[in-house]
């Protein structure tokens, strides 16, 4: 009897990462990304990750490693690929292991993945075919008189033609049936792929006499078309093609695959809704824009555009009919972690129409002018609506407070209120009661994008609560932010030198004996680094990288690689000064007040326990007992605020 064993995926083996990291030379690495020149020991460039003028961006050849003094990213070079092309870890390696001709046994798949993956492939290449049809089909006889000339009418540069493939099909009912027949397509295929719609016995092609805007995905592949009519009367103004197994409308942005480079670099994404605004934009020099294509955002898309940058910008079109509903759209990017800005369109311009009446240089202008951080848009759009009415007051505090509580991070929701209320003229008090109202109702999951530490101010946030259980929503978050900052300063600084010769992690190490770290993940990286200590190696995160769980490895690297992100709202908001954790009486002070923070919350969380349970103690003796705890309890509290007040104030 023969037993059908299941083949499965492979990881690359450790022989072969050990070869690509023997191989792997940081300067050749980084420099296909830019260009390096030398200074001394190192060499410098103007860093890939944030736009400068002047280079802050230096490798060293010999450690292997990068670091740019600007934004603060660094690393080696697998970090380097990871951060540059947006990859996973094992993606990196895959990366490296083909620049440097290293093979990787091919992973094997199960006969399904394989028909799968090869089903792909084939529509991948036949809607490429289809694409190259359409560009051929611009410099036919009819493509010159009525396509090009339409994009012309339009002011659609060749190069941007050429940048976007964009192409025309011909007025007739088989173009492109009969030239992919004639290439060897299958019939079956060209359906699949939505190039072709079945009529009775024959088919016939979806588009026809238009000019086509190919859809590619974010690395470039072809996998969808939009068809513009050229006559007013021609209805629909946009023929789409439908979805395919590799076209799912929610998953994919218009421009992405040609703007990533520069969203990446300006660390901002404009959001448009339309074809010609993406191609209009990137004309006019602006190449970090993407398009909706007509439909609401969603998550999958917001989270592909927060691979590259933190911050998007929407372009409102000048028509206020459904502004207070695509405002509402917007909820969705502030769920997903992403600060939003937002710009409108004077009436009846969309941004192409507007940028071809300003020019260039005056659009830019508007562009930098007129974008406005989207809760302060929409407070102030709401106040002025709501005037003195107090029931639209009430609705408009329903309103911008639905939105303020999207956002996981428990910090950017504080700023936001206090600005709340003052725009508004509404106590404080009163929009942190309606936002934990509205918290547990959606009972959002807790602290899930723990992005950011929280701000001093938060030390006293405890007070100002206004019911039982908004304390204790604050106070999980705010341990869950304070342990991982933990992590963070020992994976990274573990074993840099203190003043006194002594190293962070023993600092450390003696500071958390009285500390149980809430967050399963959390200790189990604690229990492993005390573990390894004994065995005197240098334990920094890449020992996590490599040799974490899964959970592991996703916290390691994104609390590595957040500080940046930390240290500018800091600054941007707060107007405090993150001390460079280089140097060690700088490190020491970033690990004192840290650590005394965790504390200072888990005592807190204590206190409350003990509060919970003095409430329904049931002997004179147990209430006593609670009462003596709570003293010692807030004693305790205080010495640490005090401690904790003379190192902020200092
Ligand atoms: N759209 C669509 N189907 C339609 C209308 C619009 O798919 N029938 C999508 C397209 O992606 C389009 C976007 O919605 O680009 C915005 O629509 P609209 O503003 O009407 O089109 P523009 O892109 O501005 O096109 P044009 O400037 O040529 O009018
Ligand atoms: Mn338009």
């Amino acid at each position: 009897m023969k037993l059908n064993i299941p083949k499965f995926k492979r990881l690359i083996p450790d022989s072969t990462i050990t070869e690509i990291k023997n191989r792997i030379d940081i300067e050749e690495v980084v420099g296909d990304f830019v260009s390096l020149k030398r200074k001394g020991q190192n060499l410098w460039a103007c860093c890939p990750f944030h736009d400068e003028k002047t280079p802050s961006f230096s490798i060293s050849p010999v450690k292997g490693f990068y670091k740019c003094f600007g934004c603060g990213k660094g690393g080696d070079s697998i970090d380097f690929v990871m951060e540059a092309e947006k990859l996973n870890y094992l993606e990196a390696l895959k990366y490296l292991a083909k620049k440097y001709g290293i093979e990787i046994k091919e992973e094997e798949l199960s006969d399904d993945e394989l028909k799968e993956q090869s089903e792909r492939e084939s529509l991948y290449i036949v809607l490429n075919f289809a694409k190259d049809y359409f560009v051929k089909s611009l410099s036919s006889q009819e493509g010159k008189s009525i396509g090009h000339s339409y994009y012309k009418e339009r002011d659609i540069t060749d190069d941007i033609m050429q940048k976007f493939e964009l192409g025309y099909t011909l007025d007739k009912w088989d173009g492109l049936l009969t030239a992919a027949k004639e290439a060897g397509h299958s019939l079956d295929l060209l359906e699949k792929a939505g190039l072709v719609i079945p009529k009775d016995d024959r088919h016939y092609d979806r588009f026809r006499g238009r000019v086509v805007f190919p859809v590619h995905n974010v690395s470039g592949r072809v996998v969808a078309f939009g068809a513009r009519a050229l006559k007013k009367d021609d209805k629909p103004k946009y023929i789409n093609s439908p979805e395919t197994p590799v076209y799912h409308k929610s998953q994919i942005l218009y421009g992405l695959f040609q703007g990533k480079q520069a969203i990446r670099q300006q660390e901002n994404c404009y959001l448009v809704e339309g074809y010609t605004d993406v191609t209009r934009l990137h004309q006019i020099g602006i190449e970090n824009v993407v398009a909706s294509s007509g439909t609401s955002l969603t998550t999958d898309q917001v989270q592909l555009v927060g691979r590259f940058s933190k911050q998007l910008t929407v372009l409102f079109d000048g028509d206020t009919a459904g502004l207070q509903a695509s405002l509402r759209g917007v909820d969705i990017i502030l769920a997903n972690g992403l600060d939003v800005k937002v710009v409108m369109f004077p009436q009846g311009h969309d941004p192409d129409s507007y940028a071809q009446e300003l020019g260039a240089n005056e659009f830019k202008v508007f562009l930098e002018d007129k974008a406005q951080d989207f809760i302060h848009f929409r407070l102030n759009l709401l106040a002025e609506e709501a005037g003195n009415d107090p029931l639209k007051k009430a609705a408009a505090i329903k309103d911008v407070v639905g939105s303020i509580s999207q956002m996981p991070d428990q910090v950017k929701r504080t700023v936001y209120l206090q600005e709340a209320s003052n725009i508004l003229q509404i106590e404080e008090r009163v929009l942190i009661g309606e936002m934990n109202k509205v918290l547990r109702q959606t009972s959002k999951s807790r602290a899930t994008s723990a992005e950011y530490v929280p701000p001093p101010k938060e030390d006293v946030a405890p007070q100002q609560k206004t019911d039982a259980t908004s304390g204790a929503y604050d106070l999980d978050n705010l341990i869950t932010f304070q342990e991982r900052e933990s992590i963070r300063l020992l994976l990274q600084y573990g074993f840099s030198e203190l003043d006194e010769g002594k190293r962070l992690h023993q600092y450390l190490f003696s500071e958390f004996e009285d500390i149980v770290f809430k967050d399963p993940v959390h200790a189990q990286i604690i229990q492993e680094f005390k573990d390894l200590l004994s065995t005197n190696k240098e334990i920094d995160a890449q020992h996590f990288i490599d040799n974490g769980s899964p959970e592991v490895r996703k916290l390691v690297i994104d609390i590595t690689h957040e500080r940046h992100h930390v240290s500018s709202l800091w600054k941007d908001k707060f107007k405090i000064r993150i001390p460079s954790e280089t140097e060690a009486s700088k490190l020491e002070h970033s690990a004192f007040t840290n650590i005394m923070r965790l504390k200072q919350r888990v005592v807190r969380k204590l206190i409350e326990e003990n509060l919970d349970k003095l409430k329904e103690a049931q002997t004179v003796e147990e209430e006593s007992e609670y009462q003596q705890m709570h003293h010692e309890l807030k004693l305790t509290e205080k010495e640490i605020a005090d401690q904790l007040g003379n190192v902020i104030l200092k």
